[in-house]
């Protein structure tokens, strides 16, 4: 799960998932990180931490990171939260790779290239961004477990 900071988008979608697959006793691996620098080692925002709050998941343990070549090695799937969080994992991915790049909403509506906005500036995108989320890890795991 990729964004920009590291601190809003992506720790809600990693907590959503890692929720997700824990009801289903799955075994995969779950990870965020951000294309950018700036929030290395914090915590995730706390409009997320609050957010996620309301719907009973604990983001509190998660720390920011920057994305780095091996993860597009080690992982199966890199998911970027809009098109330009896309761009800047594509410019940094090893050979043959590319392919494991993809928009997390084109799981809801397929080549429709929608992107999940950054509510960083604005106190109230952060339920829309969660309702997102919520519908596309349904799919990604629908998707991946037929
Ligand atoms: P995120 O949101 O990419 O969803 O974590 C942002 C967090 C921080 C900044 C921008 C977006 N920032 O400019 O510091």
């Amino acid at each position: 799960m990729v964004c920009l900071g590291n601190i809003c988008r992506s720790p809600l979608a990693e907590g959503i998932l890692k929720t997700k697959i824990e009801e289903k006793g799955l075994d995969w691996s779950v990870d965020s990180a951000g294309t950018g620098s700036w929030h290395i080692g914090e915590q995730p925002d706390p409009r997320s931490i609050e957010k996620a709050d309301q719907y009973g998941i604990d983001l509190r343990h998660q720390r920011a990171r920057q994305i780095r070549p091996n993860d597009l090695k080690e992982y199966d799937l890199i998911l970027a939260m809009d098109s330009s969080n896309y761009q800047d994992i594509i410019r940094i991915a090893p050979d043959d790779t590319e392919k494991k790049v993809e928009l997390i909403m084109n799981y809801v509506q397929s080549g429709h290239n929608q992107s999940v906005p950054d509510p960083y500036w604005d106190d109230d995108g952060f339920e829309q961004v969660y309702q997102m989320l919520d519908q596309a890890t349904d799919a990604i795991i629908e998707k991946h477990l037929s």
